[in-house]
């Protein structure tokens, strides 16, 4: 830990509050101003950061948008054009949290697979690689349910097609899915349960990001080059250093989020968003937004109903054994040869199955998916283990100050250029 608890503090209101509730002190202690950090850091590590930004604009975007939003069939979607025409900025507070969705999943994204390719989740950060994953899901949860709350055709469709999945459960499935509908369809009564959860969701998430930073301050971050750090010759002060760069990354980040918002405000939206729900008119094809897709595909490879739900729920589960799977003792991709080839044709499988989501489950893309899809589990399941046990891996460093400085560093080894 920092060890910021004994930090004397300059501002006399700081101080008086300190005195009487030592708040300052215990969130020093977590977010950790003075936190040593490795040295080494790529702009990968900036992922996280960027990712606290994201939920802080999701969060305060929602509860705008919640001032005018309408929960029930018959309102719920001329409410949002409302908040779309009349409400001032209405169509900017709107574009900002469908967008940023988006790109709050895209950072997430980034961020899981650093973790996957520096093996960031091994000893002893498995923690907080299972908050992380914690996160993940609820994450999942919150936006499916906010892509139904416009309540357009394929809000009501994917609610449709994702609610009835639970039918799939043997013996009690038709009768939780009417108490999740409320009902007998997706109407009204479930269009409000997903609204109040909608809401409530990213404060837990929020409860938790503080678990995962905590877990992450425990131990420390990782770096590039999977090597514990060996001495304060290896890290520098959180801040100034990190602070200065984590803002390099929100400038970027919200430059993005501000080319979507004001340039392609609807690249995301499918076309049939633009029309109320209708529960008499099916859509030729039900797709869910984007970054459902490599999982969407994984549930409609499977012929069977509740073995398609069972395989989509483990492609998420798998994620929970991964520090287990992956049995490498060496973390970092860097002196991995073989595990890097395999992470690079997994990612690869991910983006066809991505494709193969979004596209009608018939002929060819039927095929792919299903190879695709037991790809996705041979490379956690078969791979990883295997490599993890027979991969010849490279010398590593004897500390993070070794590649840039050679033996002027004190370690042995030959001088590596840094990440
Ligand atoms: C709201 C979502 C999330 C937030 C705000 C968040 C925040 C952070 C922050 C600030 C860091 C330290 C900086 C960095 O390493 O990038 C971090 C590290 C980490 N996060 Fe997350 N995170 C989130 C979701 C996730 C998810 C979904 C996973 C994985 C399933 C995950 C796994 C990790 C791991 C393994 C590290 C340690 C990286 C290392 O030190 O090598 N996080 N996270």
């Amino acid at each position: 830990m920092s060890g910021a608890a004994k930090r004397e503090y300059k501002n006399g209101f700081v101080r008086w509050v300190e005195y009487r509730l030592p708040i300052f002190s215990a969130a020093d202690a977590i977010v950790g101003r003075d936190y040593p950090s490795p040295k080494n850091l790529n702009y990968l590590w900036n992922l996280g950061s960027i990712l606290g930004l994201a939920l802080v604009i999701q969060i305060i975007t929602g509860i705008f948008l919640a001032f005018y939003y309408i929960p029930t069939a018959e309102q719920a979607f001329n409410s949002v054009e409302h908040i779309m025409r009349n409400v001032n900025n209405g169509w900017l507070l709107r574009y900002v949290h469908a967008n940023g969705a988006s790109l709050f999943f895209a950072a997430v994204y980034i961020h899981m697979i650093r973790a996957h390719y520096y093996g960031s989740y091994k000893a002893p950060r498995e923690l907080l690689w299972l908050i992380g994953l914690a996160i993940f899901a609820l994450m999942m949860a919150t936006a499916f349910m906010g892509y139904v709350l416009p309540w357009g055709q394929m809000s009501f469709w994917a609610a449709t097609v994702i609610t009835n999945l639970f039918t799939a459960i043997p013996l009690i499935g038709d009768s939780v899915t009417i108490w999740l509908w409320g009902g007998f369809s997706v109407d009204t009564p479930t269009l409000q349960r997903f609204y109040s959860l909608h809401y409530l969701f990213p404060f837990i998430i929020a409860g938790l990001v503080m678990m995962h930073i905590w877990a992450l301050h425990t131990h420390g971050s990782s770096n590039p080059l999977g090597i514990e750090v060996k001495g304060p010759q290896d890290t520098i002060p959180f801040h100034p250093y990190y602070t200065a760069k984590d803002l390099v990354g929100f400038g970027v980040f919200l430059l993005i989020l501000a080319f979507f918002v004001f340039y392609q405000p609807v690249y995301f939206s499918h076309p049939d968003q633009f029309k109320p729900a209708d529960p008499l008119v099916t859509p030729p094809n039900i797709v869910p937004e984007w970054y459902f897709l490599p999982f969407y595909a994984i549930l409609r490879s499977i012929p069977d109903k509740l073995l398609g739900v069972v395989g989509f729920v483990s492609s998420i589960l798998v994620l929970f054994f991964l520090p287990y799977l992956d049995t490498s003792k060496v973390r970092s991709a860097k002196y991995r040869p073989v595990f890097r080839q395999f992470f690079f044709i997994f990612l690869a499988d991910v983006v066809i199955l991505g494709f193969v989501g979004a596209n009608p489950p018939e002929g060819a893309w039927l095929v792919i998916g299903r190879l695709a899809s037991a790809y996705y589990f041979i490379h956690f399941l078969v791979i990883l283990p295997l490599v993890g046990w027979f991969e010849r891996t490279k010398p590593l460093p004897e500390s993070i100050s070794t590649p840039v400085l050679g033996d002027a560093g004190g370690g042995a080894a030959k001088p590596e250029p840094a990440e």
